[in-house]
């Protein structure tokens, strides 16, 4: 058996979502946000359930902080929900709202953890969305005045900040497809969604370190190793350009001030809203590049296509031979080793953080209840002993953060999909760590584990 192992001082964490862990909707001034809306307009999450108690967190801050203590992390990355620190999204700043995530900094700094917030994972406050919502410029400065003002109230205890988590999901799924909150379907809605949080990323990244200096801040982008889906010269084509609208689209403009070749057609810059000036208020100084990273994405060129992109989506979903979760996505530890070493390739060994990476299986506890998740333990064996691999090759890791601390509100799949090292019972709020979370909290005590499966 070889021994995977990690640099002195990499940081061990787990990832949670305000809105997929906190409840607490109506309390102490919070506003509406589009998933509230989303989740409460029937048909849109599977068994009409929604986040108003989800895991109950807003009331079980020490609790929580608690099984972090027992997992051994030494980083915590969760969300702030913009609708609890202005409720309309403009405007001075609740005190209630950020009081909450002052005391979960505080609980967590007193036992030396990381806290490790993002500004924004997909709450955005429903008045806003009135207002036209992401593809209206104006989000941007409003995003901006928002960071600005949670880093003035929080920038005197905590160091590393995201902005974003996973832009390019947020746009897509909730603008172009509609399965995500605020439900539109609209091409063009899209495309000027992905440039306001393109500018915002940059105007908030400005605001917040005008606030502060000494501030790390990166985002946490969603990716996905894009492979060709045939032998076609074509197919390798089209996989890289899936890779410049699904992983670099909002990396490329932060960093070099460009958007990355994605459509056959050019850039659909009016359809966009880009104006003069633009792509250097997109720029952002960002200090580190956070990595969501759970499958691979295979892509075959596509002739018919109104938009220009020319791409087609072709697996690994659907009859393949291949382990899946049981969530349906393909296990492929490659992935994110392959991932981490094109971000260090392409630009120029950037820092990188694992933000994102982990596995949905449907265990629960069994009559002595103990949750018997051997399943995940193989997962995450695979996944961080391709970080290892990562690392051994050059990349710049610097954290991992296993997708999720506790079973949460998985978005349009509601309570089916379960994440957690650490189970919930979703009736009565209790919370059961997983053989998983004992795995996990002795990996990072040593900072590494025995692999007893092979690598390809
Ligand atoms: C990511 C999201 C996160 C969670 C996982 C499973 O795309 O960032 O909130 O839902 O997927």
């Amino acid at each position: 058996m070889a021994r995977v192992s990690f640099p002195e001082g990499f940081q061990w964490g787990t990832a949670t979502a305000s809105y997929q862990i906190e409840g607490g909707v109506r309390e102490d001034g919070r506003g509406e946000s589009i998933w509230d809306r989303f989740s409460h307009t029937p048909g849109n999450v599977l068994g009409g359930d929604n986040g108003d108690v989800a895991c109950d967190s807003y009331h079980r801050l020490a609790e929580d902080v608690a099984l972090l203590r027992e997992l051994r992390c030494t980083s915590y990355r969760f969300s702030i929900a913009w609708p609890r620190i202005q409720p309309e999204g403009k405007g001075p700043i609740l005190e209630a709202g950020i009081d909450y995530y002052r005391r979960l900094v505080d609980a967590l700094l007193a036992c030396g953890i990381r806290p490790f917030p993002t500004l924004y994972h997909w709450d955005l406050p429903q008045r806003l969305e009135d207002d036209g919502g992401w593809p209206e410029r104006d989000t941007a400065g409003r995003f901006a005045d928002y960071a600005g003002a949670v880093v003035g109230a929080l920038g005197d205890r905590v160091a590393d900040w995201m902005i974003f988590n996973e832009p390019s999901v947020f746009t897509s799924l909730g603008y172009a497809l509609g399965v995500h909150a605020p439900g539109r379907r609209d091409v063009d809605a899209f495309l000027r969604a992905t440039h306001v949080v393109n500018l915002a990323q940059g105007e908030a990244c400005r605001a917040m370190r005008s606030e502060h200096s000494g501030l790390r801040i990166g985002t946490a982008f969603n990716t996905s190793a894009c492979e060709p889906g045939g032998d076609d010269e074509a197919d390798a084509a089209a996989a890289e350009r899936w890779h410049a609208l699904t992983n670099v689209w909002f990396v490329e403009p932060a960093l070099l001030g460009r958007y990355p070749d994605a459509f056959v057609t050019g850039l659909p810059a009016d359809r966009m809203g880009i104006r003069d000036g633009d792509l250097e208020r997109t720029r952002a100084d960002l200090d580190f590049l956070g990595i969501n990273l759970y499958n691979r994405t295979l892509l075959r060129h596509q002739g018919e296509d109104p938009n220009g992109l020319h791409v087609l989506p072709v697996g690994p979903s659907g009859g393949d031979e291949g382990e899946k979760t049981d969530f349906g996505w393909e296990v492929w530890p490659n992935a994110l080793r392959d991932i981490l070493l094109r971000f260090t390739r392409d630009y120029d060994t950037p820092v990188l953080e694992v933000t994102e990476n982990g596995c949905a299986y449907g265990d629960g506890p069994d009559e002595r209840g103990h949750v018997a998740d051997t399943r995940r333990i193989r997962f995450y064996e695979g996944y961080l002993a391709a970080v290892a691999e990562a690392i051994a090759a050059g990349a710049d890791v610097r954290g991992y953060h296993a997708w999720s601390l506790l079973d949460n509100f998985e978005w349009a799949e509601g309570f089916s999909q379960r994440f957690g090292l650490v189970h919930v019972d979703f009736a009565t709020g209790a919370r059961t760590v997983k053989a998983s979370g004992r795995w996990y909290a002795q990996v990072a005590t040593e900072n590494g584990f025995e692999a007893s499966l092979e690598r390809d």
